[in-house]
């Protein structure tokens, strides 16, 4: 036992697998007559090895387990690719989003100095209680880009005695020109509130889901919680007829391929 070491140490089974020994007391050293011990400060080295392969392994199994993480049913597991939809039913799909026709509403939000608008035709309750309303917005439009910095967003209902408007803010981006300096709108804590005759309501931004990472989509839904809301001055209790997707499909979206 010329080279046992001068301290019991309990070897790690890898170490064995180096060619380092366990330590054994001389009377029943099953190894005897094989490799001796190497000096300590091997065994030092061997040890550090040894601890810094179980912690790589460690490390890698935890990033491993991230990896595999099961996918969760429904979004998460992406959107059918569009060729496995035949045109048959492109067209039919079509046909029953015209049919469902949705209101036509103007989104604005105010992130610092920036503020901006845009028509809007995917939008709508989508809890009654506690109520909560969705938006959808293009990641190509300047209204998206203010909104991910926003707390608020304002949604304005509008009738056919708002069409101008729509066409505005619908037609014409904000990235290239200042619509608000072209209608009358007040600040309401923040947020640009235009004067429209369907009314509005201002809701707090819960939930930002994005449409890339979570449907492969191109729009963004942002969830609100319903802060405040106003009846329109042409409709009475808000009972005036919205204006339409079809009331607006003439338009020319300011930013080409955002509707
Ligand atoms: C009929 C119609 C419907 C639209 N619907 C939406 C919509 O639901 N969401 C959206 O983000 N943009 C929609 N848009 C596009 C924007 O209103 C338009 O590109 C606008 O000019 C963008 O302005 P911005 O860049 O200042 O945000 C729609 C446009 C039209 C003409």
């Amino acid at each position: 036992m010329a080279n046992a070491p001068p301290f019991p140490v309990k070897m790690p089974a890898s170490c064995i697998q180096l060619g380092v020994r366990r330590n054994s007391s001389a009377s029943n050293d099953r190894n005897a007559g094989r490799r001796p011990w190497p000096s300590p400060a091997l065994a030092l080295i061997t040890l550090e090895c040894h601890l810094e392969t179980s912690y790589r392994r460690k490390t890698a199994y935890v990033a491993a387990g991230r990896r595999r993480r099961p996918m969760a049913a429904g979004p998460r597991a992406g959107p059918p690719g569009k060729e496995n939809v035949d045109q048959a039913s492109k067209d039919a799909y079509e046909r029953a989003m015209e049919r469902v026709d949705p209101a036509a509403v103007i989104v604005t939000c105010a992130s610092g100095e920036d503020k901006a608008g845009c028509l809007v035709t995917f939008s709508a309750p989508c809890s009654l209680e506690p109520p909560r309303y969705a938006v959808w917005l293009s990641h190509r439009n300047h209204t998206y880009r203010v909104a991910l910095g926003a707390g608020e967003l304002i949604v304005h209902l509008l009738t056919p005695a708002d069409l101008p408007l729509a066409e505005l803010f619908g037609g014409v981006s904000g990235a290239r020109e200042d619509k608000f300096a072209r209608v009358p709108w007040s600040d309401r804590g923040g947020t640009p509130l235009l004067r429209v005759s369907g009314g509005w309501l201002a809701g707090r931004i819960l939930s930002r889901v994005p449409g890339r990472e979570e449907t492969g989509g191109d729009h963004t839904c942002f969830v609100l919680e319903p802060t405040a809301a106003a009846d329109g001055d042409a409709s009475g209790a808000g009972s005036g007829a919205p204006l339409r997707a079809s009331d607006v499909r003439h338009i020319q979206p300011g930013q080409p391929g955002g509707e």
